[in-house]
């Protein structure tokens, strides 16, 4: 455990910051470089926990990946040439690699055995078990196989035509890798689109993949081709920075180079609604996924109400919109979010038990909360639940509590975001 105590500021933000690299991009860039043929350059890799997760798996499935700073080197093994893994492949706290790499083993002629944390061992895995099951995938484990350590027997996989009973891009992935090897056509309905991040690096790697509104369908794939990767900046790590400019009054931050897809941005659209001074400078598509500069300011915020189609493109922000929240006139409604409940933690309880403990009026909801603003924050003892975006709130907090504010354990951060009290030290 390492907890910190964080003084309270009271001063305005401001100057810029390059946030760290996509988790969700930088994850898939390490499995279809793995796969495809040749060699693949990474450049802006996220080096979080979660990431290095999925590198590790690689490595030990005999892909070799040389790491310089954020900058990976990845000789690709070719589609059916990953060895199999003399011992379980660990996944920390990764729930990204564990839904992805499940779709992506299922075909291929290995066992595998997967496991990891404490936290991921209690996050549901038969979302994805269902539908390769359907496949013909052979896996096995706790409760038959909702939950990690599983084991893999690869198989041979036949196409489906599968409609998305969750609002879920890893159920989407899994089921789009394991099309990869599949027999025949695999075709994926969304309801609501989740984030596009498989579809466009397929894309870029040269798989026969087809994208049509909410429809996406895959057909067996002999070869991938190596392609240079640049990932952009995380816009879930950006809305922290985001947050702190908008609450701290005279505050101005630029955050530079971070990923604006479309599936991804529904916090800026949310805010920009609530009032938030927020401009986007530079945009520019970079291996095909869109980014630019992110320009915000001090604004007097409104509340809203947050539901419907937009939680997907917003699902990892929500803890830092309810901060957000707390500070603007009104109330803050925040539905359709079940699925917080079986993210890191049960982000509904921990949002409410932090916001709370901090000085703020939350009302938990089966699928969502309400705030009630604007509340001054006195401060105080947060749990951190070790839940790398739950430890990031309360440290935006602590910018307008009124006293300390001390979280139990920060190490979770390093999941995602290993330099933010960096550039949290930077802006001050
Ligand atoms: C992710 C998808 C989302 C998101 C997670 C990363 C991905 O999860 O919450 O942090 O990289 O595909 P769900 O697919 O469970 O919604």
């Amino acid at each position: 455990m390492s907890e910190v105590i964080l003084k309270p500021v009271k001063t305005p933000v401001s100057g810029e910051i390059h946030v760290p690299g996509d988790k969700s991009i930088s994850h898939r860039s390490v499995m279809l470089a793995s796969l495809a043929e040749g060699e693949t350059t990474v450049t802006n890799f996220l080096d979080g926990e979660d990431c290095m997760r999925t590198v590790q798996a690689f490595q030990e499935m005999g892909v070799e990946i040389k790491k310089q700073n954020t900058t990976l080197t990845i000789q690709g093994n070719g589609i059916a040439g990953l060895k199999e893994p003399e011992n379980p492949l660990y996944f920390g706290n990764s729930g990204t690699t564990a839904r992805l790499m499940i779709g992506l083993l299922a075909g291929l002629p290995l066992f595998t055995t997967i496991y990891g944390d404490s936290s991921l061992s209690k996050r549901p895995m038969d979302r994805v078990i269902k539908p390769l099951r359907q496949m013909g995938a052979v896996i096995d484990g706790r409760e038959k196989g909702s939950y990690i350590p599983l084991s893999l027997r690869g198989s041979k996989l036949q196409g489906i035509d599968y409609v998305m009973p969750l609002k879920s891009a890893q159920v989407k992935s899994a089921v789009l890798l394991a099309g990869l090897h599949a027999e025949g056509a695999t075709k994926i309905t969304e309801r609501t689109k989740t984030r596009d991040h498989t579809e466009n690096m397929l894309k870029a790697f040269g798989a026969s993949i087809k994208t049509e509104g909410k429809q996406v369908t895959i057909t067996n794939e002999k070869t991938l081709v190596a392609t240079d990767v640049h990932v952009p900046g995380d816009i879930s790590s950006a809305a922290f920075f985001i947050a702190a400019a908008l609450i701290v009054p005279g505050s101005k931050l630029t955050l530079k180079n971070v990923g604006l897809n479309q599936t991804r941005t529904g916090i800026i659209d949310v805010l920009i609604s609530m009032g938030a001074n927020i401009q986007i400078r530079n945009k520019q598509t970079i291996s095909g996924e869109l980014l630019g500069d992110i320009i915000v300011s001090y604004s007097k915020l409104t509340g809203t109400t947050i539901g419907g189609e937009i939680i997907p493109r917003l699902i990892d922000e929500i803890p830092i919109l309810a901060l957000i929240a707390t500070q603007a006139e009104g109330t803050t409604i925040i539905k359709d979010a079940k699925e917080l409940r079986v993210k890191e933690t049960d982000r509904i309880a921990a949002v409410d038990d932090v916001l709370s403990t901090l000085g703020a009026t939350i009302e938990p909801t089966e699928d969502g909360m309400k705030i009630h603003g604007e509340a001054k924050l006195h401060g105080g003892k947060a749990t951190s639940y070790h839940d790398h975006r739950i430890a990031m709130m309360a440290a935006i907090a602590s910018l307008i509590a009124e006293d300390e504010v001390v979280i139990d354990d920060i190490s979770s951060i390093s999941i995602s975001y290993p330099s933010f009290f960096e550039d949290l030290k930077k802006i001050k």
